[in-house]
Protein backbone atom coordinates (compact mmCIF):
# COMPACT_ATOMS: atom_id res chain seq x y z
CA UNK A 1 0.00 0.00 0.00
CA UNK A 2 1.11 3.43 0.32
CA UNK A 3 3.96 2.81 3.00
CA UNK A 4 5.61 0.24 0.69
CA UNK A 5 5.09 2.73 -2.09
CA UNK A 6 6.97 5.73 -0.02
CA UNK A 7 9.91 2.85 0.50
CA UNK A 8 10.47 1.84 -3.26
CA UNK A 9 10.05 5.28 -4.50
CA UNK A 10 12.80 6.54 -2.08
CA UNK A 11 14.97 3.83 -2.26
CA UNK A 12 14.84 3.91 -5.87
CA UNK A 13 15.89 7.54 -6.01
CA UNK A 14 18.79 6.63 -3.14
CA UNK A 15 20.02 3.96 -6.33
CA UNK A 16 20.18 6.82 -8.45
CA UNK A 17 21.59 10.01 -6.70
CA UNK A 18 23.56 8.40 -3.70
CA UNK A 19 26.42 10.30 -2.97
CA UNK A 20 29.89 7.98 -3.58
CA UNK A 21 31.56 8.46 -0.53
CA UNK A 22 34.55 6.66 0.33
CA UNK A 23 32.71 5.06 3.69
CA UNK A 24 30.30 3.53 1.14
CA UNK A 25 32.23 1.53 -0.90
CA UNK A 26 31.30 -1.58 1.67
CA UNK A 27 29.94 -2.43 4.37
CA UNK A 28 33.48 -2.51 6.97
CA UNK A 29 31.86 -1.88 10.41
CA UNK A 30 35.07 -0.13 11.15
CA UNK A 31 35.08 2.07 8.20
CA UNK A 32 31.14 3.17 8.84
CA UNK A 33 31.72 3.80 12.61
CA UNK A 34 35.07 5.85 11.79
CA UNK A 35 33.08 7.79 9.39
CA UNK A 36 30.04 8.57 11.57
CA UNK A 37 32.46 9.76 14.42
CA UNK A 38 34.21 11.91 12.30
CA UNK A 39 30.96 13.10 11.07
CA UNK A 40 29.69 14.08 13.90
CA UNK A 41 30.98 17.78 13.85
CA UNK A 42 32.25 18.01 10.52
CA UNK A 43 31.46 18.63 6.94
CA UNK A 44 31.86 15.62 4.16
CA UNK A 45 34.13 17.82 2.64
CA UNK A 46 36.32 17.76 5.49
CA UNK A 47 36.08 14.21 6.35
CA UNK A 48 37.11 12.90 3.30
CA UNK A 49 40.78 13.24 3.53
CA UNK A 50 40.99 12.53 6.97
CA UNK A 51 39.11 9.32 6.58
CA UNK A 52 41.36 8.05 3.97
CA UNK A 53 44.23 8.95 6.35
CA UNK A 54 43.27 7.65 9.18
CA UNK A 55 42.43 3.81 7.56
CA UNK A 56 46.44 3.81 6.02
CA UNK A 57 47.52 4.99 9.41
CA UNK A 58 44.54 2.30 11.49
CA UNK A 59 44.07 -0.13 9.33
CA UNK A 60 42.30 -2.60 11.90
CA UNK A 61 40.59 -2.60 15.29
CA UNK A 62 43.43 -3.98 16.90
CA UNK A 63 46.17 -1.09 15.10
CA UNK A 64 43.38 1.73 16.34
CA UNK A 65 43.63 -0.04 20.07
CA UNK A 66 47.36 -0.21 19.97
CA UNK A 67 47.87 3.27 18.53
CA UNK A 68 50.65 5.33 20.20
CA UNK A 69 49.04 8.81 21.60
CA UNK A 70 50.66 10.93 19.61
CA UNK A 71 49.88 9.15 16.00
CA UNK A 72 46.66 9.12 17.50
CA UNK A 73 46.50 12.81 18.00
CA UNK A 74 47.98 13.53 14.83
CA UNK A 75 45.54 11.99 12.75
CA UNK A 76 43.10 13.98 14.44
CA UNK A 77 44.86 17.50 14.04
CA UNK A 78 42.44 20.01 12.58
CA UNK A 79 39.12 17.87 13.17
CA UNK A 80 38.88 19.11 16.84
CA UNK A 81 37.01 17.65 19.73
CA UNK A 82 39.74 15.07 20.34
CA UNK A 83 37.61 13.80 22.76
CA UNK A 84 36.06 11.56 20.30
CA UNK A 85 39.30 9.77 18.65
CA UNK A 86 40.62 8.90 22.76
CA UNK A 87 36.80 7.91 22.82
CA UNK A 88 37.17 5.59 19.47
CA UNK A 89 40.63 4.45 20.86
CA UNK A 90 39.29 3.06 24.13
CA UNK A 91 36.14 1.78 22.07
CA UNK A 92 38.74 -0.75 19.89
CA UNK A 93 39.98 -2.11 23.39
CA UNK A 94 36.98 -2.59 24.74
CA UNK A 95 36.25 -4.95 21.43
CA UNK A 96 39.70 -6.54 21.57
CA UNK A 97 38.85 -7.60 25.20
CA UNK A 98 35.16 -8.49 25.20
CA UNK A 99 33.91 -8.42 21.33
CA UNK A 100 36.72 -10.97 19.95
CA UNK A 101 38.12 -7.39 18.29
CA UNK A 102 35.05 -6.94 16.02
CA UNK A 103 32.38 -4.66 16.51
CA UNK A 104 29.62 -6.23 18.37
CA UNK A 105 26.63 -6.92 15.95
CA UNK A 106 23.46 -5.74 18.25
CA UNK A 107 22.62 -2.32 18.89
CA UNK A 108 22.72 -2.60 22.53
CA UNK A 109 26.31 -4.07 22.86
CA UNK A 110 27.44 -1.38 19.95
CA UNK A 111 26.11 1.33 22.38
CA UNK A 112 28.01 0.20 25.29
CA UNK A 113 30.79 1.16 23.47
CA UNK A 114 32.87 4.41 25.19
CA UNK A 115 31.93 7.36 22.65
CA UNK A 116 28.61 5.49 20.62
CA UNK A 117 25.39 7.39 21.49
CA UNK A 118 22.45 6.33 20.33
CA UNK A 119 22.84 8.01 16.98
CA UNK A 120 26.20 6.56 16.20
CA UNK A 121 24.79 2.94 17.51
CA UNK A 122 21.76 3.04 14.55
CA UNK A 123 24.38 4.07 12.29
CA UNK A 124 26.40 1.09 12.51
CA UNK A 125 23.73 -1.28 13.23
CA UNK A 126 21.80 -0.18 10.20
CA UNK A 127 24.88 0.74 7.79
CA UNK A 128 27.04 -2.18 8.70
CA UNK A 129 24.73 -4.82 9.61
CA UNK A 130 21.43 -4.75 7.71
CA UNK A 131 19.88 -3.79 11.37
CA UNK A 132 16.42 -1.77 11.26
CA UNK A 133 17.53 0.75 13.63
CA UNK A 134 16.42 4.41 13.25
CA UNK A 135 19.70 6.50 13.29
CA UNK A 136 18.43 10.42 14.41
CA UNK A 137 20.07 13.23 14.30
CA UNK A 138 19.23 17.16 13.67
CA UNK A 139 19.05 16.18 9.81
CA UNK A 140 17.04 13.12 10.13
CA UNK A 141 14.47 15.15 12.40
CA UNK A 142 14.18 17.65 9.97
CA UNK A 143 13.05 15.37 7.16
CA UNK A 144 10.51 13.83 9.23
CA UNK A 145 8.95 16.46 10.86
CA UNK A 146 8.52 18.12 7.46
CA UNK A 147 7.14 15.04 6.42
CA UNK A 148 4.64 14.28 8.66
CA UNK A 149 4.35 17.77 10.57
CA UNK A 150 5.64 16.71 13.70
CA UNK A 151 5.16 19.47 16.70
CA UNK A 152 7.91 17.52 18.79
CA UNK A 153 10.35 20.53 20.16
CA UNK A 154 13.84 18.69 19.15
CA UNK A 155 14.90 20.81 21.32
CA UNK A 156 14.18 18.38 24.57
CA UNK A 157 15.81 15.29 24.65
CA UNK A 158 11.64 13.23 25.14
CA UNK A 159 11.23 13.90 21.66
CA UNK A 160 13.61 11.49 20.20
CA UNK A 161 10.99 8.87 21.23
CA UNK A 162 8.88 10.42 18.90
CA UNK A 163 11.10 10.04 15.96
CA UNK A 164 12.61 6.83 16.55
CA UNK A 165 8.29 5.85 16.91
CA UNK A 166 7.74 7.32 13.37
CA UNK A 167 11.16 6.13 11.81
CA UNK A 168 10.35 2.48 12.37
CA UNK A 169 6.77 2.87 11.06
CA UNK A 170 8.22 4.09 7.88
CA UNK A 171 11.82 2.37 7.40
CA UNK A 172 11.92 -0.49 5.21
CA UNK A 173 13.33 -3.86 7.10
CA UNK A 174 14.95 -5.56 3.61
CA UNK A 175 17.45 -2.21 2.98
CA UNK A 176 17.87 -0.22 6.24
CA UNK A 177 21.24 0.45 5.35
CA UNK A 178 19.97 2.28 2.02
CA UNK A 179 17.15 3.70 3.52
CA UNK A 180 18.98 5.52 6.53
CA UNK A 181 21.92 6.46 4.12
CA UNK A 182 19.65 7.92 1.73
CA UNK A 183 17.39 10.46 4.33
CA UNK A 184 20.67 11.45 5.70
CA UNK A 185 21.37 12.39 1.63
CA UNK A 186 18.20 13.99 1.75
CA UNK A 187 18.46 16.41 5.02
CA UNK A 188 22.08 17.45 3.53
CA UNK A 189 21.09 18.30 -0.02
CA UNK A 190 17.68 18.53 -0.54
CA UNK A 191 15.79 19.24 2.79
CA UNK A 192 17.87 21.58 4.14
CA UNK A 193 17.06 24.06 6.68
CA UNK A 194 16.26 27.55 4.83
CA UNK A 195 15.66 26.74 1.72
CA UNK A 196 14.73 23.15 0.78
CA UNK A 197 14.38 21.89 -2.39
CA UNK A 198 11.04 20.66 -2.75
CA UNK A 199 11.09 20.52 -6.47
CA UNK A 200 13.93 18.13 -6.40
CA UNK A 201 12.33 15.73 -3.67
CA UNK A 202 11.52 12.19 -4.40
CA UNK A 203 9.51 12.52 -1.42
CA UNK A 204 7.17 15.72 -2.01
CA UNK A 205 4.46 13.65 -3.02
CA UNK A 206 4.56 11.89 0.72
CA UNK A 207 5.37 15.03 2.49
CA UNK A 208 2.40 17.08 4.53
CA UNK A 209 4.40 19.92 5.20
CA UNK A 210 4.86 20.72 1.19
CA UNK A 211 1.60 20.15 0.78
CA UNK A 212 0.74 22.75 3.18
CA UNK A 213 3.60 25.19 2.46
CA UNK A 214 4.85 24.94 6.14
CA UNK A 215 8.11 23.44 5.36
CA UNK A 216 9.75 26.14 7.12
CA UNK A 217 7.53 25.80 10.08
CA UNK A 218 9.58 22.89 10.96
CA UNK A 219 11.36 21.50 12.47
CA UNK A 220 9.85 23.03 16.19
CA UNK A 221 12.63 24.03 18.39
CA UNK A 222 11.75 26.22 21.37
CA UNK A 223 14.44 28.60 22.67
CA UNK A 224 16.19 27.47 25.81
N1 LIG B 1 26.39 12.28 7.80
C1 LIG B 1 26.41 11.45 8.85
N2 LIG B 1 26.60 10.19 8.45
C2 LIG B 1 26.68 10.23 7.11
C3 LIG B 1 26.87 9.24 6.12
N3 LIG B 1 27.01 7.97 6.45
N4 LIG B 1 26.90 9.64 4.84
C4 LIG B 1 26.76 10.94 4.54
N5 LIG B 1 26.59 11.90 5.42
C5 LIG B 1 26.55 11.55 6.70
Amino acid sequence: EKIQKFQTDFLNWYEKERRDLPWRENQDPYRIWVSEIMLQQTQVVTVIPYFYRFMEWFETIADLAEAPEDKLLKAWEGLGYYSRVRNMQVAAQQMMTDFDGQMPQTVEEISSLKGIGPYTAGAIASIAFDLPEPAIDGNVMRVFSRLFELEADIAKPSSRKVFDYVVRQVMPHHDPSSFNQGIMDLGSGICTPNSPNCYECPLQEYCQSFAKGTMLNYPVKSKK
